[in-house]
């Protein structure tokens, strides 16, 4: 949540730090502002709206100089204000500071500075850290021991900060320089031609460089127009590696497309087949994870499987359940990072921990993260964002491989999620008791994907159609069972956050102990229909659906002969092993919520209220 762009070069920085904005807005778009340090003056522009409203005022302004700060927000504390969009300034006017993160005991400080005379013009609690930043600078005339002045006065004030933090700091006093820290919010370093570009993620900063510095927890960088040097909250020097990006700026663009969603959706068969390159034994009997860095007998002493995540990643998970219980007989535990932080639930000895998160940032996930190591477990990550906070802080994990993920609402890199569930329960069935047989043909049907998921995309016109007939209805129902139920699940997300209507998943048998009482001829409900043992109870729920009034959109297995009238509509999608089910049939409901936003004039990359990477608890 809030995109944070710095910039230190020879180049003008308003420039820079706005494209770098447009490129982090989905991280947040309920203000943005920047601030130029030039002709010895702190120059601020921020206007509540989206980075396009910042560039038009930005006009109005001269900004020439090469060093500069920039924002775009998720609000917390204080309203979609201009006054409470950052960049701040110190009562003083000595510092302007952009925050990513909430300042927990930001009300004592605020008591505590407004005792010293300063004064403040937001709600915000960034703009307390500010001033306290200007109070410890103040306190301390002269740099110490040869200790740069400003860097130490932001130390200073961080070793009275609790919560979190992403930070970017210019003082007055220094031009050319910038200060900027995390904790717990991501940020990076773009090394690039004589110049120095700060960002809370590396899409802002691909145009410029592919090589950059992953901060950790705890590390202020300091830099300056001739190189940046990084230290810890103790003063302790740390050493920077300069990591190289592999994706472009193409896969962080549009393109020809209308929305990042619809080009995520489009790019799935792709997807897919990045997150599986290299991972099946030569054999093609098994996958293969280097990087869970566990041996075979190691694995083999494991009796249960614990899985943290939220949102669409915690649906992933639940498919992964269902398919490390079916075919590699272990028990799966999946819960809400959210919860399993303050439960204190139970682990045995022999657990092991999974934390799934595209972003790799998701705050609550990564508190599960470390609860789990805090009680002594090995934890692993899948994860698609490299160098991300969860992938540095886990004993191992898989990389997803499907590039940079913009559009707010999950797509592609979901179904790369369910196709690694599918790996892993895989791998650890034929560590147990699969059949080598058994072990090619689930392989071969995970290859097989890409291509079944590209048919499937095939059917974007019915399901356009279908869409517009159905965008004015206020609730549906997404019906599913077994490995079909999380993708019900998923379905109604998707469609609540993209077209605001209110949408329920449920496991299709479970519908008829309550939700039914929804069901009218205004609340369509999407069944998943799947051929196999199951079949003939899913329609018994449909039978109940239309009995009273329901309409009825079928997304069906081909092969599958529906009774005659049952469905309203039916979507066909290819028939597949069950491994591969899940994933063919997100296609469908992705498509769906698409076009019905898109019909509702909903905008799909950026909707109310969300941001893309959940920061903050
Ligand atoms: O980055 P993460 O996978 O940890 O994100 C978790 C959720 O915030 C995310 O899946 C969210 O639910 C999406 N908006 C769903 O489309």
């Amino acid at each position: 949540m809030c995109g944070i762009v710095g910039y230190v070069g020879k180049q003008k920085a308003a420039s820079i730090i706005l494209e770098g904005l447009k490129r982090l807005e989905y991280r947040g778009y309920d203000s943005a502002g920047l601030c130029v340090l030039q002709d010895g003056r702190l120059d601020v522009a921020k206007k509540a709206g989206r980075v396009e409203v910042l560039a038009k005022e930005a006009t109005r302004h001269r900004f020439n100089g090469t060093t500069g700060i920039g924002h775009t927000r998720w609000a917390t504390h204080g309203g979609v204000t201009d006054a409470n969009a950052h960049p701040h300034v110190s009562s003083d006017g000595h510092f302007a500071l952009i925050h990513n993160g909430v300042i927990e005991n930001y009300a004592q400080m605020k008591a505590f500075l407004s005792g010293k005379g300063y004064t403040f013009r937001s709600e915000t609690d960034t703009e307390v850290l500010c001033n306290l930043i200007a109070y410890h600078y103040a306190k301390e005339p002269a740099g110490q021991n040869g200790t740069n002045r400003f860097l130490e006065s932001v130390r200073k004030a961080l070793d009275h900060v609790e919560g979190t933090y992403g930070i970017a700091v210019l003082c007055i006093d220094f031009p050319g320089e910038m200060v900027a820290a995390r904790k717990a919010s991501p940020l990076l370093v773009g090394v690039g031609d004589n110049e120095y570009i700060l960002a809370s993620d590396a899409s802002a900063l691909i145009n410029r460089t592919q090589n950059v510095v992953y901060l950790k927890d705890g590390e202020l960088v300091h830099v300056t127009p001739a190189g940046f040097t990084i230290s810890t909250l103790d003063q302790m020097d740390v050493s920077p590696v300069v990591d190289r990006i592999t994706w472009s700026v193409a896969d962080a663009e549009l393109g020809s497309h209308a929305h990042f969603m619809e080009k995520e959706i489009f790019e799935q068969p792709q997807a897919l087949e990045n997150t599986m390159r290299g991972r099946f034994s030569e054999d093609g009997s098994t996958a293969n994870f280097g990087g869970l860095n566990l041996s075979a007998t190691e694995l083999r002493q494991i009796d249960r499987f614990m899985f943290c995540a939220c949102g669409s990643a915690w649906h992933a998970c639940l498919v992964a359940e269902h398919l490390i219980e079916r075919y590699a007989r272990l028990p799966v535990e999946v819960d809400y990072a959210s919860e399993f932080r303050y439960r204190n639930s139970p682990l045995d000895r022999n657990t092991l921990f999974f934390v799934m998160s595209q972003s790799g940032e998701t705050i609550d996930t990564l508190a599960a993260l470390r609860e789990a190591k805090r009680k002594g477990y090995r934890v692993l990550a899948i994860n698609n964002v490299v160098g991300s906070s969860i992938a540095r802080e886990a004993d191992g994990g898989v990389y997803q491989h499907v590039g940079p993920e913009i559009g707010v609402a999950s797509t592609k890199a979901f179904t790369s999620q369910l196709v690694l569930g599918a790996m892993l329960a895989l791998y650890i069935a034929r560590l147990r008791d699969m059949s080598f047989n058994d072990g090619v043909q689930y392989v071969n049907a995970l290859k097989g994907a890409p291509e079944l998921v590209r048919q499937t995309l095939r059917q974007a016109p019915l399901i356009k159609e279908i869409a517009q007939r159905y965008a004015k209805h206020a609730d549906f129902l997404f019906l599913g069972r077994l490995s079909l139920f999380p993708i019900a699940l998923e379905g109604a997300l998707k469609l609540k956050e993209i077209s605001y209507i209110h949408a329920e998943g449920y496991p299709a048998a479970e519908m008829k102990h309550g939700p039914i009482a929804l069901i009218t001829e205004k609340c369509p409900s999407v069944f998943f229909v799947p051929k196999g043992e199951i079949f003939n109870k899913i329609v018994s729920s449909m039978q109940e659906i239309k009995a009273r009034k329901g309409k009825i959109i079928a997304i069906v297995t081909e092969g599958c002969e529906l009774p005659p009238g049952l469905a309203d509509e039916v979507i066909p999608i290819p028939d597949c092993h069950e491994a591969v089910l899940p994933i063919v049939a997100t296609v469908p409901v992705q498509l769906l919520s698409y076009y019905i936003a898109l019909a509702l004039k909903c905008d799909v990359d950026k909707q109310r209220n969300l941001a893309k990477s959940v920061t903050v608890e």
